[in-house]
Order: structure tokens, then C-alpha cells, then sequence
């Protein structure tokens, strides 16, 4: 059989259960409410990427850079010196819309479609490794379902053609709202969720990986946790996972 080459997902004990990580070239989907981790899992992801010596673009449709970076440093994740070192950038798509038509405000900037990210696509540097785009369901509002599937499936085709490792994160409302379908679309899916954890009798925090390509995956709800390190996958009922090595 060939073997999938992995991405390690800056998680561990994630990495561990997706047989290494992400599968390379490839997108998977993350999905949530708001406050379940999306912006975590991406940013714990460039991390480990930059760490790793990959050349990393994040795509932000909601939060400025500034923002992004702040948020990462304060969970001990300082994406800084790879901003200054060009091995990361971050492009919020707001802006580069508005320096692109000229137009520096106004409501209509608001109105971020898949387009531009089509458009962009095409103007990715070639060594861009890992992409990771928040949020992809800001694209979809007040487009045809079919329309976005037909955007969406093309822009994937390039990422995966262009040989990018990329998560797509994508808001639970956004989501419901056009039918769920990026699931059928992407490599791989992992829904972050908020439940009572039966055992405890406490609402905690759940992961679920309905879909991931060319990986043995167990279809248990897993319970993790965001710590002042970030996200951490626990055993069942509350303990830590073992750890990787
Ligand atoms: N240091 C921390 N300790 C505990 N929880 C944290 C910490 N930092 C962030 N969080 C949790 O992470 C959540 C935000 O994660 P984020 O990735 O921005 O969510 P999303 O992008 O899914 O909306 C916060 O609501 C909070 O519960
Ligand atoms: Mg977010």
C-alpha cells in the first residue's frame, strides 16, 4: 500500500491518532461553534508547521493579523519571529480587497465572497506549503448552494493540485447553512463541539473525525481540553492522554 506522507498537526496526541497527522497536499475541514477552538487549531498548526521549517499562509477573513498574533502569543505559540523572518504571512482578505479595488471602507467590503479566494489562489506563492484559512463560512453568506459547492470544489482542486497541507475552518452556522456539503468536498473532517459528557455529568469539550482519507480512524467522541497551552486531548473521563513519547 502507499503510505500517505503526514503533517503533524501541533497537537499531540492528535498526530498520534491520525498516524502522524495531516495528510500532505491535502484539506480538511474544521468545524464548530464559536469558542469551541477553530482559530487554536489553526494557529497550533502554523506553529508546528513554521517550527518545522514549512512556509506557511494563513488566509483571516474575521480577525486582523494583529489580532491572530496576540492571540497565539498568549497561548505560548509566538508565530512573531516567523512573521519577520517571511517564513509566515498572514492576509486578511478584507483588506486585501479594499487596497485591491481602491475602496478603504464602506459596507460592500463586507460582502467577502469565494471569488476572491479564487482569484487569490492563483497569486499564491509557489512554496507555500500549509494554508490555513479562517473563515471559510464568511465567504459563504448569501450565496446559492450551488454556486458555493462549485467555488468550493474548485478551489480545492488547486490547493490540492498546487500541493498545499490546509485546513479549512469553517463556522457551525455557515456550515448548517449551506447543508454542510464542504464535508464532501474536503480529505478529511474534525467537529469540535460542546456536549454533556455523560460520565461527568459536566458540558465539556468534544472532538469528533467523521472523515479522514487514507487514515484508520476511530469514530469516538474525543474529549479534549484549551489550556493556557493551547489544545489538549484528554482520556476518558478527564485524564490525559498518554503522552506521544
Ligand atoms: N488560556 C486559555 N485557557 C483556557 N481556555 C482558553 C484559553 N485561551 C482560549 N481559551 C478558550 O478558547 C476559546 C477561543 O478559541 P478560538 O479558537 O478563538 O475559538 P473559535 O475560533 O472556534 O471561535 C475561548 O472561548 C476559550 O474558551
Ligand atoms: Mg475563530
Amino acid at each position: 500500500m502507499v503510505s500517505i506522507n503526514r503533517v503533524p498537526t501541533g497537537i499531540a496526541n492528535l498526530d498520534k491518532r491520525l498516524q502522524g497527522g495531516y495528510p500532505e497536499g491535502e484539506a480538511v475541514l474544521i468545524t464548530g461553534e464559536p469558542g469551541t477552538g477553530k482559530t487554536i487549531f489553526g494557529i497550533q498548526f502554523l506553529y508546528s508547521a513554521c517550527t518545522d521549517g514549512r512556509k506557511c499562509l494563513m488566509i483571516a477573513t474575521e480577525e486582523v493579523p494583529e489580532k491572530i498574533l496576540n492571540h497565539a502569543k498568549i497561548l505560548g505559540f509566538d508565530l512573531g519571529p516567523y512573521i519577520e523572518n517571511q517564513q509566515l504571512s498572514i492576509m486578511h482578505l478584507l483588506e486585501m480587497r479594499a487596497a485591491d479595488s481602491g475602496v478603504h471602507s464602506g459596507a460592500e467590503c463586507m460582502d467577502i465572497r469565494i471569488d476572491d479566494l479564487n482569484n487569490f489562489s492563483h497569486m499564491i506563492a509557489d512554496d507555500i506549503e500549509v494554508v490555513v484559512i479562517d473563515n471559510m463560512g464568511t465567504c459563504s453568506i448569501g450565496m446559492e448552494l450551488k454556486a458555493f459547492r462549485d467555488k468550493l470544489e474548485a478551489f480545492l482542486y488547486l490547493l490540492s493540485k498546487q500541493q498545499r497541507t490546509s485546513i479549512i475552518i469553517m463556522d457551525e452556522t455557515a456550515h448548517e447553512y449551506t447543508h454542510r456539503i464542504a464535508e464532501y468536498s474536503t480529505y478529511g473532517t474534525i467537529r469540535l463541539m460542546v456536549k454533556e459528557n455523560p460520565y461527568t455529568g459536566k458540558i465539556e469539550r468534544f472532538m469528533y473525525i467523521p472523515k479522514m482519507r487514507g487514515t484508520r480512524i476511530l469514530l469516538d467522541l474525543i474529549n479534549y481540553d484549551i489550556t493556557d497551552e493551547g489544545i489538549t486531548l484528554l482520556a476518558a473521563q478527564g485524564k490525559k492522554d498518554k503522552p506521544d513519547r
